[in-house]
């Protein structure tokens, strides 16, 4: 179950670890016209959304109520109201049934989302790139993630919120910009890439954002083809930063496995596909129903962590900020 920031989301895994269902209900409607999530409308939302979505789930696996032996909850990080409706579900769920629950990091469901359809192979290098995060992490095992680096300021995905924002283009803006960018061109504008340090591991995409902002303000009329042209830039250069990125943290994975809301997009994902070929390693990059928030990863991950006796307590709260620590987890 996920109810982490703007969509509620039930997923139901069998024995045999097969999705059986994924419901994912988005409040894109609600918040579109406040050109972001307001946190108290999306906690409210998912108080109304949890009972249809979870009888959909139901519904669509074929099972009741009873034969669910598990719960697995995101409980950070993310809106803390949305989490604590998420948290509240599950472990009144879990105490009705007399079950256990465990509780997920939304990244490590991120991380590990590419292996609902992928072979999971190990060490890989990992990349959640969404709205709320772009982050890097080496990955030994389950239990072994190590973060190896990310945006000091702006994710990728809030930078697309926001460039869309600043051309009026709506909320969110990652599909738009998209969408735009393949009717422009993408060398019309050239950024200056920021360098946190030279060869560092992290990045940073505010100086875009506002590079973007002064190119806007310079213009005396913003014509289609100027945002046609700039959304195509842009994107561009979003893009080779995270290849670039790839190149410098690879270190000697065999695998890279790509996720979070802006791993939709399509010049990253065509990106990807030709950087893998020419490191010859796999590519796993999950389809776009489970890069944006979805209860499956969260099924996939707590069905694990079940499994490893990870159980969660009564007490359990949700926390709005965590980083995803190295050696989470037991094995
Ligand atoms: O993973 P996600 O659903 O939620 C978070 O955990 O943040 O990611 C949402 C983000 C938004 O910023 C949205 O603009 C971006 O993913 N996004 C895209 C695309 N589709 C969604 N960014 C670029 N291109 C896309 N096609
Ligand atoms: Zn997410």
């Amino acid at each position: 179950m996920d109810t982490s920031c703007d969509e509620t989301s039930i997923a139901i895994l069998s024995p045999q670890k097969n999705l059986l269902a994924n419901i994912i209900s988005s409040q894109v409607k609600l918040h579109a016209p406040h050109g972001g999530v307001v946190p108290e409308i999306a906690s409210r939302a998912h108080l109304n959304n949890l009972p249809w979505v979870l009888n959909q789930a139901l519904q669509e696996a074929g099972i009741s109520l009873s034969q669910i032996t598990g719960i697995a909850v995101t409980t950070s990080p993310g809106l803390i109201g949305c989490l604590l409706v998420g948290l509240t579900c599950a472990k009144t769920l879990a105490y009705s049934l007399k079950i256990p629950f465990t509780t997920v990091h939304h990244l490590k469901a991120h991380l590990f989302s590419p292996f609902l359809v992928h072979e999971e192979t190990y060490p890989f290098l990992g990349l959640v790139v969404s709205g709320g995060h772009t982050a890097f992490y080496e990955v030994k095992s389950f239990g072994q993630v190590k973060a190896l680096g990310q945006t000091v300021d702006d994710a990728a995905g809030e930078a697309y919120d926001k460039v869309a924002k600043l051309l009026g283009l709506g909320y969110p803006g990652g599909p738009i910009i998209d969408k735009l960018a393949a009717e422009g061109n993408p060398h019309a504008f050239k950024f200056t890439r920021a360098r946190v340090k030279k060869g560092s591991n992290y990045m940073s995409f505010s100086g875009l954002k506002t590079a973007v902002s002064l190119l806007v303000k310079s213009q005396k009329k913003v014509t289609d083809t100027f945002k046609k042209d700039l959304a195509a830039s842009f994107q561009r250069e979003v893009v080779e930063t995270l290849i670039e990125k790839c190149t410098l943290l690879l270190g000697s994975s065999k695998c890279l496995a790509v996720s979070g809301g802006v791993a939709v997009n399509s010049l990253l994902r065509h990106r990807l596909e030709e950087y893998a070929a020419e490191k010859n390693i796999r590519l796993a990059l999950p389809p776009p129903k489970l890069c944006t928030d979805n209860g499956a990863m969260v099924a996939y991950v707590g069905e694990r962590q079940l499994e490893l006796g990870e159980l969660a307590h009564w007490d359990a709260n949700a926390l709005a900020t965590s980083a995803l620590e190295a050696n989470h987890g037991t094995n």
